[in-house]
C-alpha cells in the first residue's frame, strides 16, 4: 500500500533499522526494487529526482508506483532533492506521499522559510517532508578542515532547523557525496558528528550519497567495456554504525545505476544476435534486484513489512 513516510521512518529510528530509498527513473528499476522488497518483506521508498520527473514524466511515474504499491508492503512515493517549489506542489497535489525540499544550498533563513512552506502544503494532506541542512560533499572536497567542519551539518543548527521547520525527517551531511567517486583516499564518515546531531534531533535522520559502489558489480561492468576507474563508496560497516546512531532512511541511486549498466553490458555482449531488448533488460533487472536485496539485509529492513 502507498503510505506516507512519517510513522515508518519514526519506527525505523526507534527500532534501529533504515528504510531503503531507491531512485527510480523507469519501469525496469521500479520492478527490480519491488521484486526485492516483496521477496524480503521490506518496506521501501521509491524516489524520483527532478531530473527523473523530467525524463519519465510525473504522470507515468505516479501511475507505475500506484500499481507497484498494490503489493502488500508499505511503499512510499517520494520526491528526491526537490528544489523547485512548483514541482513539489504538483507532486503533493497529484499523489506523492512524501516530498523532500532541498534548501541545503540556500542561506539558512531562506531554507527555513521555504521548508516551512512545503511543510504547510504537505501536512495539510498528511504527506511527509524531508528537509536538508549541510553541504553534501565528500570529506576531501573541502579546501581545508575548517571549511569542512563549517559546511557539514552543525548539530545545534540542525536542532534549531528541525524545530523551526517541523519537518518529519532530516537529511544531514556527514561526509558522503553523490555518485561513484565519493572518496579519494580512505573512506570515512564523520560519525562523531552524527552522534551529536542524533542526541539533539529526535527525528529520523537521512543519509544521502550512501551507495557502496560495489566492487563485484564494477568488475562485471568493466569486463564488458565500462571504464569506471577509481570509484569508491561508503563501507557497509559505516552504514551499520550510522543506522545504530539514528539514520532511518538510506538513499541509493548509484549502486542501482552500476548494476543496470553492468547487466546490460554483459547481456549485449553475450547475445550478439539478439535484437529483443527484453533479453538485455531481464538480466540487468535481476542484478538490480540482487543489489537491492543486499541493501535491505544491510539496513535491517528485511522482514519489517
Ligand atoms: O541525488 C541525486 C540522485 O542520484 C538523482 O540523480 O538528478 O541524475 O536523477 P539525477
Ligand atoms: P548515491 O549516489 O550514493 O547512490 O546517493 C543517492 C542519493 O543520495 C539520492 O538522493
Ligand atoms: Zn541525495
Amino acid at each position: 500500500m502507498l503510505v506516507s513516510a512519517t510513522s515508518l521512518l519514526q519506527r525505523a529510528r526507534r527500532e534501529h533499522f533504515a528504510v531503503p530509498a531507491f531512485n527510480i527513473n523507469d519501469l525496469e528499476i521500479l520492478k527490480s526494487v519491488m521484486a526485492a522488497a516483496t521477496e524480503l518483506r521490506s518496506p521501501v521508498m521509491v524516489q524520483t529526482s527532478e531530473r527523473a520527473i523530467e525524463y519519465a514524466g510525473m504522470g507515468y511515474l505516479i501511475a507505475m508506483v500506484r500499481v507497484a504499491a498494490e503489493a502488500k508492503l508499505p511503499v512510499v512515493l517520494h520526491v528526491d532533492h526537490g528544489k523547485n517549489l512548483k514541482t513539489i506542489h504538483e507532486a503533493i497535489k497529484r499523489g506523492y506521499t512524501s516530498v523532500m525540499f532541498d534548501g541545503s544550498s540556500l542561506p539558512y533563513e531562506e531554507n527555513v522559510k521555504k521548508t516551512q512552506q512545503v511543510v504547510a502544503w504537505a501536512h495539510a494532506k498528511k504527506i511527509s517532508v524531508e528537509a536538508e541542512i549541510g553541504a553534501l560533499k565528500g570529506m576531501e572536497d573541502f579546501v581545508n578542515v575548517a571549511a569542512r567542519d563549517a559546511s557539514l551539518t552543525q548539530p545545534d543548527q540542525a536542532a534549531n532547523f528541525a524545530k523551526a521547520t517541523r519537518c518529519d525527517s532530516l537529511a544531514i551531511a556527514i561526509g558522503t557525496a553523490h555518485g561513484a567517486y565519493k572518496f579519494k583516499g580512505e573512506t570515512h564518515l564523520d560519525l562523531a558528528r552524527l552522534k551529536k546531531i542524533a542526541a539533539l534531533v529526535n527525528k529520523p535522520l537521512v543519509l544521502h550519497g550512501a551507495s557502496g559502489v560495489l566492487e563485484d558489480v564494477i568488475d562485471i561492468a568493466e569486463r564488458y567495456g565500462a571504464k569506471i576507474g577509481d570509484a569508491r563508496g561508503v563501507l557497509d560497516s559505516d552504514i551499520k554504525k550510522a543506522i545504530k546512531l539514528g539514520i532511518a532512511k538510506v538513499n541509493i541511486d548509484t549502486d542501482l545505476r552500476l548494476a543496470f549498466t553492468a547487466g546490460i553490458r554483459e547481456a549485449v555482449h553475450d547475445l550478439p544476435k539478439v535484437i529483443d531488448p527484453r533479453k538485455f533488460l531481464e538480466p540487468a533487472s535481476l542484478l538490480m534486484t540482487e543489489v537491492a536485496k543486499r541493501k535491505m539485509k544491510l539496513f535491517g529492513s528485511a522482514g519489517k513489512a
